[in-house]
């Protein structure tokens, strides 16, 4: 019999007992020579099953990106939300986008649904759950207040309930997990200084600030004042930049905004000295494949930059961007960029350990992560 093994909480335990987006592993890649783990002699789960159960930190998923369609189907019909589509099968088959733009449509569209706290508690429990069975042991989540305020949504109880579930998660999968509050950038800056306001009695709660939305025409440097507000109040910082924009959204993310991570940042690589600064101050890059080909960003998987920065020396990651939109969770975006790059095995761990490297964590939970890591790779041979 083929036994498939994840980490959750700590242990292996079955795939089976874990909810998974797509079911169950093919046993064609699941099954493969034995391997001795730990004191147990178990079957070996093949390169996919190293990759779901190898200990990561996910660092860049929007929250309302992780809304399934059955689930935007259950909302709709709870809070009396009209829908232009009549089934999850219509839902998925306009997910073909040509550009962020044509995504963050539908994406907006997508989160009328969600309308109580309770609502914004099950979404995000329903993330965790995936991310525990894809080996996530610490996932720093964006959310998108001004979505929801700008439609009525008081901000709390969209903090008030995505925090409760990562109270859940927690608990019940022992993932760690940290909260960060983007300011869309189609709007204006007053917009993302009312809503800086309108967090603070929440401050505890977050970890960081992000700039995500439409990035062409909406530069780094439009936020300069809300981010040094955050700043001044704690929050770290982190920015979109380089996806659709020019390295020098890059650079202004950076030397502006004084973000600690690059999210996505692939457009980088047209600028060989920011390459160097990215390289020489291990400024890590969130980079997302599955969506950067969703978005057309690049023609395909095979022609992604990722691996080529990675052997450059940057502190690159893998994540997943939105999720139900783009076709796949972290785990997913790791198998795929392996089989598109021939990513070896040596480089996976490395983009593990990088995920780490780049969270927002304290030395301790950090050092207990990568030995976590280092223990999981001793034991699958
Ligand atoms: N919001 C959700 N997904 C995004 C992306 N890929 N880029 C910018 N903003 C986003
Ligand atoms: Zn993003």
């Amino acid at each position: 019999m083929c036994l498939r093994f994840s980490l959750s909480m700590g242990k292996l335990v079955p795939r089976d007992l874990l909810t998974h987006a797509k079911g169950p592993m093919p046993l064609r890649k699941a099954c493969g020579r034995a391997i001795l783990w730990g004191e147990q002699r178990r079957e070996d789960v093949g390169m996919e099953g190293f990759i779901r159960g190898l200990p990561k930190a996910e660092l860049h998923v929007h929250i309302e990106g992780t809304l399934e369609p059955e689930m935007m189907f259950d909302l709709a019909r709870r809070n009396n939300v009209p829908l232009r589509f009549g089934s999850v099968e219509e839902i998925r088959a306009a997910y073909e986008f040509s550009d962020l733009q044509s995504f963050l449509d539908i994406y907006y569209e997508g989160a009328r649904v969600l309308h109580a706290e309770q609502d914004f508690f099950d979404l995000t429990f329903a993330y965790l759950q995936r991310a525990a069975g894809d080996g996530v042991r610490r996932a720093e989540i964006f959310f998108d207040p001004q979505t929801h305020t700008g439609r009525g949504i008081p901000i709390e109880t969209v903090i008030t309930g995505i925090n409760r579930a990562l109270e859940a998660g927690r608990a019940e999968f022992g993932i760690s997990s940290g909260l960060i509050m983007c300011f869309l950038r189609h709007l204006s800056a007053e917009s993302a200084h009312e809503t800086l306001e309108m967090a603070l009695p929440f401050r505890p709660l977050l970890l960081a600030v992000g700039l995500d939305s439409s990035e062409v025409g909406n530069p780094p440097e439009k936020f300069d004042a809300v981010f040094g507000w955050a700043r001044r109040e704690g929050l770290l910082v982190v920015a979109h930049a380089g996806e659709e924009g020019p390295p020098d959204y890059v650079w202004k993310a950076l030397d502006v905004l004084h973000a600690r991570r690059v999210d996505h940042g692939v457009r980088a690589e047209e600028d060989p000295d920011l390459l160097f600064r990215l390289a020489e101050e291990r400024i890590p890059l969130t980079m997302c494949p599955l969506s950067n080909v969703k978005l057309r960003v690049f023609p395909s998987l095979a022609e992604h930059n990722l691996k080529r920065l990675l052997k450059q020396g940057l502190v690159v990651t893998i994540n997943s961007d939105d999720p139900a939109y783009f076709g796949g969770y972290v785990g997913d975006n790791y198998v795929a960029a392996s089989e598109a790059l021939g990513l070896t095995r040596g480089e996976l761990i490395v983009l593990a350990k990088n995920s780490f490297e780049a969270a927002f964590l304290r030395v301790e939970e950090r050092r207990a992560f990568l030995a976590e890591l280092d223990r999981y790779v001793e034991a699958s041979g």
